[in-house]
């Protein structure tokens, strides 16, 4: 097996500089492979990092629910050693109607950076176009890259990010599963998605998708059957069916049931299959408890592994000697 990451002193020429982490699409392979070899440093030699960003400001503007993203990311900015406010979002102009672009330009006057969790994806790119300061997507309607960054850290501790992985995403197509297909498609490796006809991801992702693996030789399918899907997988990944802004709907429930990640459909995966989930879970719904609490699950090395993929992206960012 061969890991995806790379040497942290590799040729730097080919890891360029970002000024924002919207989306992996603005990501290559290599840059990809960087942060996730970075992420490992964190976890190992963390402290070796302390005070890397002092002096920066970085706030954290959420108009969505969130424990993980807004944990780990304060976490990662105090352990870095930089400034981390957090804004309560209803107590801003912009709930009284101050545009994104004028807020933008005022957040650049004081701040070095900005993580953003929203609906329209559109709303995170104008704020990182209309400010030079970098802005970090913590989850939009389109994507969640933070997530996808995380787990594709967590899949190579595993040893298992290779291009011999049979990974499955089950369920609702969302803005997780979008991002993860653009990290797979980038770094060359397969993706199944199983999942009822009418929750597929949008004909735009697909196409994207499917330009970049023609070109990294990885290949996407759309599997309806869920036995199908999950046969021989190594890894089973599920998220919420509903997810934050979307409209509670019994239909989406109801034809996305086979689909949900139990033990009986666990049983043709392979027998030490890994269960992914980015968490929260919607327990005995997309996931059982009986799995989501397995020796299969993989879900608390996911989630204490956003500490470390976030602290990788910061220094990445903010730090001028990366
Ligand atoms: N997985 C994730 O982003 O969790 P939170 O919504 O709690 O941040
Ligand atoms: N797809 C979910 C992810 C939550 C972390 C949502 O957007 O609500």
């Amino acid at each position: 097996m061969h890991d995806l990451k790379i040497d942290l002193e590799t040729d730097k020429s080919i890891i360029k500089k970002k000024k924002d982490f919207l989306t992996l699409k603005d990501y290559s392979k290599e840059e990809i492979q960087y942060l996730l070899s970075l992420s490992s440093e964190m976890k190992k030699n963390g402290s070796l990092y302390d005070g890397k960003l002092k002096g920066k400001n970085i706030a954290m503007l959420f108009e969505k629910h969130s424990t993980r993203t807004r944990l780990s990311f304060e976490v990662a900015i105090s352990q870095l050693g930089g400034n981390c406010i957090y804004l309560d979002v209803s107590s801003l102009q912009i709930k009284r109607g101050e545009t994104i672009e004028d807020s933008a330009k005022i957040f650049e006057m004081y701040l070095d950076g900005l993580v953003i969790r929203t609906f329209e994806h559109q709303k995170a790119q104008t704020f990182a176009g209309c400010s030079n300061i970098s802005v970090i997507n913590g989850l939009t309607d389109l994507y969640h890259p933070c997530q996808a960054l995380s787990d594709l850290f967590t899949i190579s501790e595993l040893g298992l990010l290779d291009k011999d992985l049979k990974f499955t995403w089950l369920g609702d197509c969302n803005n997780v599963s979008n991002s993860l297909m653009i990290g797979f498609a980038k770094l060359g490796i397969d993706i199944s998605l199983g999942c009822s006809p009418e929750y597929v991801p949008s004909r735009d992702m697909l196409e994207y998708v499917m330009g970049i693996s023609e070109k990294s030789g990885s290949r996407i399918k759309l599997i309806h059957d869920p036995v199908e899907a999950v046969s021989g997988a190594d890894i089973i990944y599920t998220d919420v069916w509903i997810s934050m802004g979307d409209k509670d709907s019994e239909e989406k429930i109801r034809k996305l049931q086979p689909f949900q990640i139990n033990k009986k459909l666990l049983k043709y995966a392979r027998p030490e299959a890994r269960v992914m989930h980015c968490l929260p879970a919607h327990r005995e719904q997309e996931i059982t408890s009986e799995v989501l609490d397995s020796k299969h699950s993989i879900v608390w090395q996911q989630a204490e592994n956003r500490l470390y993929a976030q602290k990788a992206l910061l220094v990445y960012l903010f730090s001028e000697n990366m």
